[in-house]
């Protein structure tokens, strides 16, 4: 008997993934704050490890933006290129954005790991960092791409890792660990983004 399998229906959920787009440049327009709380919402839905949600989310905006730019240009100088450029770059996209959003993890997860799986000291670290940053990849996705089916754009600025104690001291969060910087606004370019590899080279089935 031949299968046949009903056409895939309208999904939203998918074309918001296929759409997301990193946007570097942004129009001068400010994202309204239902949106920005639409996108914080679908972000802290993520799933977590325990449920945990070692998670924070640090909103950026206005004078805090600018000397978060300034910080970051200023640091550039420090590095050769192309990781200078990188972060030049990224001071651009972030004075661009009408709102940036950072996210940071906690280390809650990591602090209680050893006592709640009671395993060694070393890989419970090991563990619980992973983790945690899983954690919050995983709400850095769903906020890039809830703001993308609200037709606003994104950019995980990962570079800033090079100085990230800077940026965790700029964002009142010393304890924690840098995870990733988004500017957040209405793209000032469309983008088709750079070529995927095909899923065919990235997928194997074993049965
Ligand atoms: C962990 C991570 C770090 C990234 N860091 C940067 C960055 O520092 N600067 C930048 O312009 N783009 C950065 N990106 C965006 C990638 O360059 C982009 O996702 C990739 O080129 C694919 O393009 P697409 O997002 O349009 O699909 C980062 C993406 C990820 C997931």
């Amino acid at each position: 008997m031949v299968e046949v399998n009903p056409p895939l229906p309208r999904n939203e959920t998918l074309e918001s993934v296929e759409r997301r787009r990193s946007v570097r440049l942004f129009k001068r327009k400010s994202v309204p704050e239902d949106y920005l709380n639409a996108v914080l919402r679908a972000a802290n839905q993520a799933p977590s490890a325990h449920n945990q949600q070692s998670w924070r989310f640090i909103i950026i905006r206005g004078n805090k933006k600018k000397e978060l730019a300034h910080l970051v240009t200023s640091r550039a100088a420090l590095f050769p290129r192309p990781a200078s450029v990188l972060l030049r770059m990224a001071a651009r996209s972030i004075i661009s954005a009408p709102v940036v959003i950072a996210v940071a993890n906690t280390g809650e997860l990591i602090a209680r790991g050893a006592d709640l799986f009671q395993v060694e000291k070393k890989t419970a670290l090991d563990f619980f960092r992973t983790m945690e940053i899983q954690n919050s990849a995983a709400a850095v996705e769903n906020l890039m791409v809830a703001a993308t089916s609200l037709g606003l754009a994104t950019v995980w600025l990962g570079i800033l890792f090079l100085i990230k104690d800077d940026i965790l001291s700029f964002l009142g969060e010393p304890q924690g660990e840098f995870m990733a910087v988004v500017p957040v606004g209405y793209g000032a370019q469309r983008t088709k983004g750079p070529k995927k590899i095909s899923v065919e080279q990235v997928v194997k089935y074993l049965q």
